[in-house]
């Protein structure tokens, strides 16, 4: 059972998300999972703006209670670090989305990759 993302909020003016999709909607749809949900973005989409299509931010802050949702979108500012629930880490802004992928916004039990499972 998954349980409702503190990241996810409604806004009826807008949808749900923080990014609006204003040309190229003809794309084909693919399915991901965002902590467990199906989500729905169009093949070509970075993760970052996968993620935003349906949610307004991609992860909290390290340092306070702020939502963050990217900043540069181009890989410089790395305020996009998400995890697939393998434990690898990725970069939202610069990573294309691909059907099936599997992502946490929050680290799983097992980040850093591997470090648990090469404890004593
Ligand atoms: S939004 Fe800046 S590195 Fe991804």
């Amino acid at each position: 059972m998954t349980q409702a993302s503190p990241l996810q909020h409604d806004c009826p003016a807008l949808g749900q998300g923080r990014a609006i999709r204003l040309a190229e909607g003809a794309r084909p749809e693919i399915t991901f999972y965002i902590d467990g949900t199906a989500a729905v973005a169009q093949a070509g989409d970075t993760v970052l703006t996968a993620i935003l299509m349906s949610r307004r931010a991609v992860r909290h802050a390290e340092f306070g209670p702020e939502e963050r949702a990217g900043f540069c979108l181009m890989g410089a500012c790395q305020d996009c670090w998400i995890w697939t629930e393998e434990g690898h880490r990725l970069r939202a802004c610069s990573t294309p989305i691909r059907a099936g992928m599997r992502l946490c916004l929050a680290p799983p039990d097992l980040w850093p990759a591997g470090m648990k499972a090469n404890l004593p």
